[in-house]
């Protein structure tokens, strides 16, 4: 490609990713982070509603661009791979079964969490203790369900004693994570937690500087929050949270009741 084409691309690329709000871009290798210091000023605080009994919104579709069936093949095919993976042998010999991932396989959301915990390492669904239950609730308060977004970890298999997950793990995993999002082609990823978006965006600072704001991982927007079991033991972690959850139906073009 000529060198002015070239160029041509790169400033019409700039130019909408300033009419996005994106202020900053980062280069890391071997991606490039974006992160957008837009906290959308004037977002009320209030605390997530617990009810479920919202009702989808049916303006904004949640199915993006190529089908659903040929994604959901592709997932499949990736899925047995996972299954069968022994690239860390003290995860391989201690899980029940590998937790691959669950939910709309041509989502607009993905929620991306840290690993299974027990509760999931038995079922191998993601999210369906008490953390997920709760992660269930506030998906519910967006008007979405969980058959609506996409629903993975940074890591596919249950750490002994639910410890962190290493980053030796993390690395083995992360080919699994980057094709799993490149089917899916998510518009937005939320990170729940700090391993979850230490990990994704090569970042390491506290979550409570990280969450409020955009990122961009590979052209997808990437919001941070506090993780479901973090506000299980500190509910006072509750409103920052359903704030950011207002931030993100804002950008998706969601309206939420009341709003
Ligand atoms: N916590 C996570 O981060 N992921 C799960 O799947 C369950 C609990």
């Amino acid at each position: 490609m000529a060198a002015g084409s070239a160029d041509r691309i790169l400033l019409h690329r700039l130019e909408s990713l300033q009419r996005a709000g994106v202020t900053h871009l980062i280069r890391r290798s071997p991606i490039d982070v974006c992160a957008v210091d837009e906290v959308s000023a004037g977002v009320e605080q209030e605390t997530a509603p617990s009810n479920t009994d919202t009702k989808k919104t049916d303006h904004v579709p949640m199915i993006a661009g190529s089908t659903h069936s040929d994604q959901q093949g592709r997932l499949d095919v990736l899925q047995t791979t996972v299954a069968a993976c022994t690239r860390c042998e003290e995860l391989a010999r201690t899980r029940t079964q590998t937790v691959f991932g669950a939910g709309n396989p041509n989502a607009r959301l993905v929620f991306l969490g840290e690993a299974p915990g027990a509760d999931e390492d038995r079922q191998g669904i993601p999210f369906v203790g008490r953390a997920g239950q709760l992660l269930t609730r506030i998906i519910e308060a967006c008007t979405l369900s969980r058959e609506d977004v996409y629903i993975l970890n940074i890591l596919k298999c249950r750490p002994p004693g639910n410890r962190n997950p290493l980053p030796e793990e993390a690395g083995h995993c992360r080919e699994y994570l980057n094709a799993q999002l490149a089917i899916i082609e998510p518009e937005f990823i939320v990170c729940l937690g700090a391993v979850a978006a230490h990990n994704l965006l090569e970042m390491d600072a506290p979550i409570g500087r990280m969450r409020g704001k955009f990122y961009l991982y590979e052209g997808i927007r990437v919001l941070c929050t506090y993780h479901p079991a973090y506000l299980l033991r500190n509910p006072a972690a509750k409103p920052p949270v359903w704030e950011d959850m207002q931030l993100l139906m804002s950008e998706m073009g969601i309206e939420l009741p009341g709003k």
